[in-house]
């Protein structure tokens, strides 16, 4: 068993430090590990060039037109069978960097959209996508922040394992931690991160659960959250009612006070927005949800076409141009 711990953080500053504290509890249990430095690696952000779409729901391929470290990063973790991310707080939620892997992971890797290519490329009479890449995944999420700024944490992190879909088992975020190696309490927590992780990527390994079909798999061990999916405690709530939507996983409902907790209540009469089929790590939104990109994508390929759309954009790119960067004057 593979235990590949991603650290966001300075070098061998505190989020390094407790990636490998939880990577030493995990090899004493038995796995092996491997530690990644994230900031010697080339990411670079999303274009938002939508390669990756249409080529996965067009049955073209997998492309991304960024010629980075990514790639290489998607194969360490495919390759894992448990992934820790410990990444820094910045501003209240994910540092810049893990937005960025959150949207390179985003649709060139989401599971219904690589089964819809997977299911293109058999039509055409081809060999599909090696199925080791619809392997189920156990993966733990930590932030480390120095002050108390930190509520859209765990939302930020866990929104990288929406699209494949993998299983979160632990997502936590640890404050006032400037002085983290000096605070036995966290020291304790991420080596119980790191065993939990190991077990749970065992189950993977011993029942060969695969994305698809681990619907009802639930390989969690963080406290109950106040949405009955996904465990995600971030809400939208619509103003002026106690109409909510899950952040995290898109469960929409009504919060409700129940036993003193507040919860996210599944209202199905809402429609599909309010039936568990829908949330995004699951198959079923995922189908939905590339159905829905798919039929846009092909109106707007249709639309370049047109005239009408044509003058509209003529018309609004001629307003003005935009200013150079000072960098390449
Ligand atoms: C741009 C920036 C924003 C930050 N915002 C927060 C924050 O909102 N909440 C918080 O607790 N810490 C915040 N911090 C502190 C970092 O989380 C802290 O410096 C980091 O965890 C140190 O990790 P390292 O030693 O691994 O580099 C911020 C730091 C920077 C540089």
């Amino acid at each position: 068993m593979k235990i590949l711990g991603i650290s966001l953080g300075t070098k061998n500053g505190n989020n390094d430090t407790m990636c490998r504290v939880a990577l030493e509890a995990a090899k004493e249990k038995g796995a092996e590990i491997e530690f990644i430095h994230l900031m010697d690696w080339n990411i670079e952000y999303c274009s938002g060039c939508v390669a990756c779409s249409r080529g996965l729901v067009m049955g073209k391929g997998m492309i991304c037109t960024r010629k980075d470290d990514f790639n290489a990063l998607y194969e360490k973790m495919i390759e894992a069978d448990g992934v820790l991310v410990v990444d820094p707080i910045f501003e209240s939620g994910g540092t810049g960097l893990f937005h960025s892997i959150t949207d390179r992971m985003g649709p060139g890797h989401d599971t219904g959209m690589l089964l819809m290519l997977d299911g293109k490329l058999k039509e055409q009479g081809k060999e599909g996508l090696n199925p080791r890449l619809f392997r189920q995944k156990a993966i733990s999420f930590v932030g480390i922040g120095g002050s108390d700024w930190a509520l859209r944490t765990e939302t930020d992190h866990a929104m990288l394992a929406m699209s494949p879909g993998w299983k979160v088992v632990n997502n936590e975020y640890f404050s006032w931690c400037k002085d983290v190696i000096m605070q036995d309490d966290k020291i304790e927590r991420m080596k119980e991160i790191g065993c939990n992780l190991v077990e749970a990527a065992q189950f993977i390994i011993d029942n060969n659960v695969m994305v698809p079909g681990s619907e009802n798999i639930d390989l969690w061990k963080g406290a109950e959250g106040g949405c009955p999916h996904c465990h995600g405690n971030n809400f939208y709530i619509f103003p002026g009612t106690n109409h909510a939507v899950c952040e995290l996983c898109g469960l929409e409902g009504h919060l409700e006070l129940i036993d003193g907790a507040m919860k996210l209540v599944n209202d199905e009469s809402i429609g599909p927005e309010g039936q568990i089929w829908h949330c995004h790590d699951l198959i079923s939104g995922k189908a939905a949800h590339g159905k829905d990109i798919f039929e846009n994508e092909g109106r707007l390929m249709n639309l370049y076409k047109d005239p009408e759309f044509q003058a509209r954009k003529a018309h609004y790119t001629a307003v003005c141009e935009p200013t150079p960067p000072p960098s390449k004057a």
